[in-house]
């Protein structure tokens, strides 16, 4: 009886104490910044605990993050401040063309009562010792655009470095992923450990992401993470940005094979999926905002072929392609392939240009409203490839 009033006492005393002691969250991987417009972005990271997440906006100004308390922007959601592993914090009322500096910060959930209560340590990310991270806004005034593409990585995290590192030296408006950074939706974690870790070193927490959907992020358990780790203005993958000159629209490609393909036992609904994103690119290519640049680009993951390639690849074309030689497209950048090649006009009823880029390769493009310049380099630096076309 002794004995187990004793061990009561300490099962009690340990609940108590752990309690009062709920595990410090703390950044697990990220920041990185999508959705970035002339006067918004949203800011996304993961934690390693569930916790409420906020972001902290300073001007570049040369100022202390410290000097002043800097204004404060939450998650929130249906009235209350998210608690999640995931944040992302959308911060709006920016000015186009401005850098801003940003903090991160997340604390620790008790979730012993009715609501999750944050509770514990704060931790953030580190604007003391080392430059706080910092972002700049789009600019459709602006006399140029410049980004760089990678695709088809599948996950391979030396080709990544190669590719990536330096580039937040250099400065790109924006860094695209042209589709299958990796060739399974598993995990969040599988994500973050395949390429998300390496892109957060080498670039994305100071430069804009564009993130254009594969047909291997459609497959796998967490296909539906995609939006939640890269979320959209549209919450789809397919959208319409600009900078500078150039407006963009990012397509989705679907699957590759038909819906009925035992390879997706019966889940694939990609048919009505594309017939929709036809619908709505219809639509799109007729705004105020994709009609006014005077230079327009499509990215999209699975080239346009001549009808003698797969399923998905020839709905594509069907669907799409006279929407988009209508739109006025002066470029496509595509991947897939996993080999580079240029398909010129009149390829297969394109009446613009398709670059298809290799693997282990990226394109660096700079656009101005007269000219779109890209350069396929490898992963050394070395130039391989070069075209340019001129903006009619
Ligand atoms: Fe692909």
């Amino acid at each position: 009886m002794k004995r187990l009033f004793f061990t009561t006492l300490f099962l009690a005393i340990s609940a108590i104490a752990f309690a009062a002691d709920p595990p410090v969250a703390k950044i697990k991987c990220g920041p990185w910044v999508v959705n970035v417009d002339q006067t918004e972005m949203t800011i996304v990271w993961t934690t390693t605990e569930r916790s409420m997440g906020w972001v902290e906006i300073a001007p570049d100004d040369g100022t202390s993050f410290y000097t002043v308390e800097r204004p404060r922007y939450d998650e929130d959601f249906m009235g209350r401040h998210v608690v999640s592993k995931v944040h992302h914090v959308r911060i709006t009322g920016l000015e186009p063309g401005t850098t801003y500096r940003y903090r991160i910060y997340q604390q620790g959930i008790d979730d012993s009562g009715h609501n999750p209560v944050p509770s514990g340590q704060i931790t953030a990310s580190n604007v003391f010792s080392q430059k706080p991270y910092a972002i700049r806004t789009m600019d459709y005034n602006k006399q140029d655009c410049s980004f760089t593409m990678i695709n088809d990585i599948h996950g391979r995290d030396s080709i990544m470095l190669a590719l990536t590192d330096g580039l937040k030296a250099e400065k790109p408006d924006f860094v695209v992923f042209n589709g299958d950074m990796t060739s399974f939706m598993g995990s969040i974690e599988d994500i973050e450990q395949q390429f998300m870790s390496r892109a957060t070193k080498t670039f994305a927490t100071d430069i804009p992401l564009v993130y254009v959907r594969g047909n291997h992020e459609t497959r796998g358990p967490g296909f539906s993470e995609f939006l939640n780790l890269f979320p959209t203005k549209t919450n789809t993958p397919y959208y319409i940005f600009r900078q500078g000159p150039a407006a963009f629209i990012v397509i989705d490609s679907g699957e590759d094979k038909p819906d009925s393909d035992i390879e997706y036992g019966g889940t694939a609904a990609y048919d009505a999926y594309r017939e929709a994103m036809a619908k709505w690119l219809e639509q799109a290519i007729q705004s105020e905002e994709f009609r006014s640049a005077p230079v327009k680009i499509a990215l999209l993951h699975i080239p346009f072929d001549k009808g003698t390639g797969w399923y998905g690849n020839n709905e594509l074309r069907r669907l799409l392609l006279p929407l988009l030689n209508k739109a006025g497209i002066d470029v496509m950048l595509s991947g897939h392939t996993h080999r580079y090649s240029y398909r010129d006009k009149g390829y297969c009823g394109n009446e613009f240009p398709i670059l298809v880029n290799g693997n282990n390769d990226r394109v660096d493009v700079k656009i101005t409203n007269q000219q779109i310049h890209m350069e396929v380099k490898d992963a050394t630096g070395k130039s391989l490839h070069t075209h340019v076309v001129k903006v009619e």
